[in-house]
């Protein structure tokens, strides 16, 4: 055992559904934040063959589920949700803070006698299940994790951590109809759909992170989601010729500066997941501010800097009639 794993003696039932065992190590643990909401996280060592990623989710007995559903009923008679559809992000970062302010105003009402801390908690667990990803959503709220991926209802839903690679979390997307409406859910905001006809979406969240969707029998145990967490501090050329990274020498950086400055072609090639993306970002700051830079991209992952005169554009594959495509 090595420093950094201490021993866990007392019995802590992270999660809700597993007893960890007495020979437990545990390799880091650590505090998220979702708005208001903290949770714990603890990476363990358990006798699996990857690690398991163990988050303690907000705890809803009976009675207040009951509430909570009710309470619910109400926020949709009461919200337009036509208006969800086709949302920019800031408009849908502006409508999910009034939800989760009416939530938590129908709340205090009902259960006049919780602290302020769980009403925020319960109003959290509400605007996750009602205009997000249910509990995916404080995955996404971990700065260690890149990617979050459900491979079925049947499996739990799998995280690559920066430091610990996948891991096991605690987890699971109930049934298969949910997975297909979180996919729905995200299709939509985005002006697209999956459906039978069209089982694979590749889009982006408000947040910027690409997902990428498939449903059954294309993919064969079950729907899937896979998300692809970008880093909300994007990564900047600095941080690519820090030594500490590793990643390209202040020679090539100066160099590309150059390449962009005059013009030259340039192609950005690599495996899946070796960076292409966050080069690339790194790298349009060059851009000489007295161009006008159109983009054209996929799924938008694209960000440049404000002073640059930027038309960003996305490509959109046809619906299953073979209308309303776009592609460059
Ligand atoms: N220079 C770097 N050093 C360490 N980690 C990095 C570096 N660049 C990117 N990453 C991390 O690697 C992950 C993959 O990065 P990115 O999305 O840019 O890859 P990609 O090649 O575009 O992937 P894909 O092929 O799926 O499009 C991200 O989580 C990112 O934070
Ligand atoms: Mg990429």
């Amino acid at each position: 055992m090595t420093d950094s794993k201490k021993k866990v003696n007392e019995q802590v039932d992270v999660n809700k559904n597993e007893t960890i065992a007495d020979n437990t190590n545990v390799l880091e643990s650590y505090e998220i934040a979702l708005g208001e909401t903290k949770l714990p996280v603890r990476i363990i060592d358990i006798e699996d063959y990857v690690s398991h990623y163990q988050i303690l989710l907000p705890d809803v007995d009976f009675v207040t589920r009951a509430l909570l559903d009710e309470t619910k009923r109400d926020l949709v008679s009461e919200i337009q949700f036509e208006s969800l559809s086709l949302l920019t992000p800031d408009k849908f970062k502006e409508m999910k803070i009034k939800f989760l302010t009416k939530a938590k105003e129908k709340l205090k009402r009902v259960l006049s006698k919780e602290s302020e801390n769980s009403i925020a908690m319960l109003s959290r667990v509400l605007v996750n299940e009602m205009v997000g990803l249910g509990d995916i959503e404080y995955l996404l709220a971990d700065s260690m994790l890149e990617e979050i991926v459900v491979n079925s209802s049947k499996d739990v839903v799998w995280a690559y951590h920066k430091r610990y690679g996948w891991l096991k979390t605690n987890i699971q997307i109930s049934d298969e109809e949910m997975i297909r409406n979180y996919s729905s859910r995200v299709a939509r905001e985005v002006g697209r759909e999956i459906t039978h006809m069209n089982p694979l979406l590749d889009a982006h969240l408000a947040t910027g992170d690409r997902i990428n969707a498939t449903l059954f029998p294309i993919s064969t145990s079950g729907n899937t989601i896979t998300i692809r967490r970008f880093s909300r501090t994007p990564w900047t050329m600095v941080h690519m010729i820090d030594p500490a990274f590793g990643t390209i020498s202040e020679e090539a950086a100066a160099f590309l500066w150059l390449a962009i400055e005059y013009e030259m072609s340039m192609l950005v090639s690599g495996g899946t997941a070796s960076g292409k993306t966050s080069m690339l970002n790194a790298l349009m700051p060059f851009m000489p501010a007295n161009q006008r830079i159109i983009s054209i991209e996929d799924t938008r992952e694209l960000n440049l800097p404000d002073f640059l005169h930027w038309v960003p554009l996305t490509t959109r594959p046809p619906n299953p009639r073979g209308e309303g495509g776009f592609q460059c």
